[in-house]
């Protein structure tokens, strides 16, 4: 257990497979399985705070988020089903006003996630419903095992999506895909889901923490520094013109001409020697 885990969000710091290189992978496993890892304010508030840390903190070189693996069964009880986060906590919605709404949406943990400057990687077992894949839309990159299914069936409850589907989701999936998933509510599996670009990869349950640990080994192996960049540049594109965004990236990548990691990436390349970042 980390300092920033608690009782619903389960922090591990999981070392590098460079063991030359300083830092770590932080993973951040949503622990509610009897409740299909549903977002209730507690999960929001370590979700938030998760966050924070993960900004304020300069060894966490790469971020994977989870749902927990579901308990055993209890006695005479049927298996609760693997879920990534089957969605905000329905039952908070009781007698919620839109007054209430406003100040428990805005500046959510969501949003939280979808501003760290560090990479992201969503680790998707089971049901991404509606928050959940909410918050899996607000990583960088989403990893599935086949037995994923994504959906934003809000629309069964009255509702639209909250957390940012109409937007995000849109922007990976487009305008008229996001309208039918929204409209009927219905799940998608893992390989529709690839095939529409809202899934990266998609493998076995028995290799899904392999294989993410290897991207997010891949990923972590980089400077820091450059990362945010790149991300910061890619993230451009979704809120300005061709035309802006490539002036954007022109500034972007004429500034880390001032960086120690362009110095040490360029040099290690002419030496043939792996570079040591100094993440800045
Ligand atoms: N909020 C609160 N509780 C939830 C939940 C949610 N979003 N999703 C599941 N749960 C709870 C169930 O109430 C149940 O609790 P209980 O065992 O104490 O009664 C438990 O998780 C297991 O879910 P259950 O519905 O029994 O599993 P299932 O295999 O029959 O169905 C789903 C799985 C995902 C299809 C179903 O749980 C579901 O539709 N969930 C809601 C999805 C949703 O609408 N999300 C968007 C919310 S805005």
């Amino acid at each position: 257990m980390d300092e920033v885990s608690t009782s619903v969000l389960t922090v591990e710091k999981i070392p590098l497979n460079d063991d030359s290189m300083d830092g770590y992978i932080a993973k951040a496993t949503i622990n509610r399985p009897n409740k299909l890892n549903a977002l209730n304010a507690e999960v929001m508030d370590s979700l938030k705070n998760f966050c924070a840390w993960v900004e304020s903190n300069k060894s966490v070189r790469c971020v994977i988020i989870a749902g927990a693996k579901p308990l055993p069964a209890e006695e005479g009880k049927r298996p609760k089903p693997n879920a990534f986060v089957a969605g905000a906590d329905i039952s908070e919605f009781v007698g919620m006003d839109s007054a209430a709404t406003k100040i428990k949406f805005t500046d959510n943990a969501v949003e939280a996630l979808w501003g760290l400057t560090k990479p992201t990687i969503a680790m998707v077992d089971g049901f991404a419903l509606g928050g959940g894949c909410e918050v899996a839309c607000s990583c960088d990159i989403r990893i599935a095992s086949d037995r994923a299914k994504f959906g934003t069936p809000e629309i069964n409850l009255g509702l639209i999506p909250g957390y940012g589907a109409t937007q995000r989701l849109a922007k990976l999936i487009g305008y008229g895909k996001t309208l039918e998933m929204v409209m009927t509510g219905e799940m998608i599996n893992a390989q529709e889901a690839k095939s529409i670009g809202l899934v990266n990869h998609v493998c076995a349950p028995e290799e899904l923490e392999a294989v993410t640990l290897d991207m997010a080994n891949k990923i972590a192996s980089k400077s820091v520094f450059t990362l945010a960049a790149a991300k910061r540049t890619i993230r451009a594109s979704l809120n300005n013109t061709l035309d802006q965004g490539v002036a954007i990236e022109a500034e972007e990548f004429a500034n880390l001409f001032d960086s120690k990691d362009k110095e040490e990436g360029v040099k290690a390349f002419m030496e043939r020697s792996k570079p040591k970042w100094q993440d800045m």
